[in-house]
């Protein structure tokens, strides 16, 4: 078996976790180094009895220390695409976090790179790899449905998962993006796959209401007294408090899309509810299908058949939420480092995901109706190699 050589920039929650995964699948992997000014991850690798590796000052040094198999990068958003330059320069595979980028400007500039010869890239959007998202797909395009006419979907997060991004970096568009682009890019990559086209034009409506300092004394707390918005520590760039921090992303917002092939959307998302809910709607000509991503049961009926729908529960349901997906993604990467399989999600797709959602917030800041088709020729355009290599040193 190889043991893979496993280089990580940014040794975050997210990256410790997905190493502790790829270890419990059967991965046999040796992490060499790390380049991270202060690994939050440390503690959740040690657990899963993974040794950190060298630290190392820069990610320029720990590529020096290379050869690798394999580079792993999970910095704050804002990161990703300096550290994809560099990785991809090492010509190494590498697994990189989701979103891929933060601007549109940065997308650019990675699909015009992307044109040249590159190491293959792989997108931690970890949904993909999910058994109720393959079948919700599957289903999709055996025709089960008919024809996708309409999407409605939502993300509701439980109070203590909004307080933490009002702590953490994410809470600045500076380092996370978005609200959105940071949370839900896994959906949107989803629904552009579903539903087999691009967003034509997209509105959106979405602000602050809840983690304000306006608020009154919100209550800290829940009924049996233990704190609501400190669980969790909240890393690089934390901030102490949710509700007075210098949080510039909403906290609630919804967003419609209609795609070039006329299906219709809408999403709704608040990061601090008790009724918490990641549930996908999809309404095809001949059938209708309710994907409930929280409690992973998938819900299916043919438009005209009275009897009971078909009901599936994948069971498997974890406290992180993620029910699972992660040791599926690491079979995956697996899979598609051994050359056994095609890995579910390409960096293109995964740059249109981000794209539709920094169109999205585009129009919820501009108040607009935003049409799309501008924005998908420039890309067009830079993953076909044309244009100006400007951006690139733009960006950086
Ligand atoms: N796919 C998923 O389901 C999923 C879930 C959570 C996070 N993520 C993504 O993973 C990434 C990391 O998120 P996280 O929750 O692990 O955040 P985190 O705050 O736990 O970790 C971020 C790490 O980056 C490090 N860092 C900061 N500046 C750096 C630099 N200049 N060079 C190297 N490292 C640096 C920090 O010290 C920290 O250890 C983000 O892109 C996030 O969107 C994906």
């Amino acid at each position: 078996m190889t043991t893979y050589r496993i280089g990580v920039i940014g040794l975050g929650q997210r990256i410790a976790h997905v190493l502790a995964a790829m270890k419990e699948v059967g991965w046999d992997l040796d992490v060499v180094g790390h380049a991270d000014p202060a690994p939050v991850g440390a503690p959740i690798l040690a657990t899963a009895g993974i040794h950190a590796g060298r630290a190392f000052d820069s990610p320029a040094e720990l590529l020096r220390a290379g050869p690798f198999d394999l580079l792993t990068l999970g910095a704050p958003n804002h990161l990703h695409f300096e550290h994809l330059m560099l990785a991809l320069d090492a010509g190494v595979p590498i697994f990189a976090e989701k979103p891929i980028v933060r601007t549109e400007d940065e997308t650019e500039a990675l699909a015009r790179r992307l044109a040249g010869a590159s190491p293959p890239v792989y997108v931690g959007l970890v949904m993909r790899s999910l058994p109720i998202v393959r079948d919700v797909l599957g289903r999709v395009d055996s025709g089960d449905l008919g024809e996708i006419v309409s999407i409605d979907a939502t993300e509701h997060l439980a109070p203590d998962h909004g307080g933490y991004i009002a702590r953490n970096w994410r809470r600045k568009q500076a380092w996370g993006g978005s609200y959105f682009l940071d949370k839900v890019v896994h959906d949107f990559d989803v629904f552009g796959r579903l539903v087999g086209a691009r967003p034509e034009r997209v509105a959106s409506f979405g602000g602050r209401r809840i983690f304000t300092s306006e608020r009154r004394e919100p209550p800290r707390t829940y009924e049996d007294g233990s704190d609501a918005y400190v669980l969790r520590d909240a890393g690089w760039g934390a901030a102490n408090d949710a509700f007075q921090s210098d949080m510039d992303v909403t906290d609630h917002q919804v967003a419609m899309i209609e795609y070039a092939n006329d299906v219709r959307l809408s999403f709704h998302a608040n990061s601090h509810t008790a009724l918490t809910e990641r549930r996908w709607y999809v309404a095809g000509t001949e059938g209708t299908l309710i994907a409930d991503l929280v409690r992973n049961k998938l819900m299916v009926r043919r438009a005209l058949f009275r009897g009971k729908p078909e009901k599936i529960e994948y069971g498997g349901v974890t406290a992180d939420a993620h029910n699972g997906a992660d040791q599926a993604m690491a079979l995956d990467l697996l899979a598609a480092l051994e050359g056994r399989g095609a890995f579910p999600v390409t960096p293109y797709e995964s740059m249109e995901a981000g794209l539709t959602v920094m169109a999205i917030d585009r129009a919820m800041e501009e108040r607009q109706v935003v049409e799309c088709a501008p924005m998908w020729a420039r890309f067009d355009a830079a993953r076909s190699g044309v244009g100006e290599q400007r951006l690139a040193d733009e960006v950086l």
